[in-house]
């Protein structure tokens, strides 16, 4: 079994950037292909040994708390129809040995507030945090959540997840900074949220993942709001910096950041062309679609 048991997702965000599609569902539970974004997350840490989801809701709830219960009107249709593979696609959405709590973040006062809801859930455990607007595909190899449990095993500290990105994009970002340690690995000496590009202390971006010692939550409990005038989890973190030690991790994979519009559709274009039903047939399309 995995040293992290529990992953929280917070997904009470207001999703502007995709109203009005996200007007009554969250954005969380917006389609790339045939499922939705926060089930390619929850299978990340599934498939990463955790056994408890928290999910941190907000005003459209139901959706997200439906997709995760049992649907048993549809289970048992789909079983008098003979329909076994349709069957077993709806029960592995929730494996048998997995436990899903849900929590009501009220208003949404940022996402170190969401991650603060979760702590009576959580309790005194390290845990990790994924944001399921940021899809991470690694192709054959560790998930991005998996390759950050190795690092915590081996260094027992908070693990974030970062790439590289464009400076001028900084400003759309937590950034960090800090001495490399092993390939792929830094100490975070510095870190901060949503930059200019001029104030950035370097082109290295926090992405949707975090694994985080217990001791974030007494940070979070007297963070003020920052950047957006939101409470941010990454001035909690730079607290917590000043009294342990926390891990940069520039993981190995693809990430689309489904949040944005582009990245949405990017994620759709290239999953759909590692699907086993239909990456040949859109191949095809794409190779006689005229782009003039
Ligand atoms: P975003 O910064 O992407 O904000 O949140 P958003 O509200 O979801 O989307 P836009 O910018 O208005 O389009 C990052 C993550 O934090 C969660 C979101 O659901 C998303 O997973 N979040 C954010 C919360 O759960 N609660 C909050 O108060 C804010």
């Amino acid at each position: 079994m995995s040293s992290i048991r529990t992953a929280v997702f917070p997904v009470a965000g207001l999703g502007t950037r995709f109203l009005p599609a996200t007007k009554a569902i969250a954005k969380e539970m917006l389609t790339v292909v045939d499922k939705p974004l926060i089930q390619y997350a929850s299978e990340e840490a599934v498939a990463a040994g955790m056994d408890t989801l928290v999910f941190i809701v907000g005003r459209t709830k139901n959706a997200i708390i439906d997709h995760y219960d049992k649907a048993y009107e549809l289970e048992t249709e789909l079983g008098l129809r003979n329909k076994t593979d349709l069957l077993k696609i709806v029960e592995e959405v929730v494996p048998p040995h997995i436990h899903c709590v849900f929590i009501r973040q009220s208003e949404a006062l940022g996402l170190g507030h969401a991650v603060l809801c979760a702590k009576p859930a959580v309790g005194n455990e390290p845990f990790a945090v994924l944001l399921p607007d940021d899809l991470i595909y690694n192709k054959g190899g560790d998930s991005c959540i998996q390759q950050m449990v190795n690092v915590y095993e081996e260094k027992q500290g908070s693990v974030i997840g970062t790439q590289t990105v464009d400076i001028t994009e900084s400003d759309k970002y937590g950034m960090v900074a800090g001495p490399v340690l092993e390939q792929r690995l830094s100490r975070v000496d510095e870190i901060i949220e949503k930059p200019s590009p001029a104030e950035a202390p370097s082109d290295q971006a926090v992405v949707g993942r975090y694994i985080l010692t217990p001791a974030i939550f007494d940070k979070l409990e007297t963070t003020q709001r920052g950047a957006g005038n939101e409470i941010q989890l990454t001035d909690a973190i730079a607290e917590l910096r000043k009294t342990e030690e926390i891990f940069a991790y520039s993981f190995e994979g693809a990430r689309y950041d489904c949040g944005s519009k582009i990245g949405y559709l990017e994620a759709n274009v290239e999953i759909a062309l590692q699907h086993d039903e239909m990456a040949e047939g859109f191949r095809n399309y794409l190779k006689n679609l005229n782009l003039d």
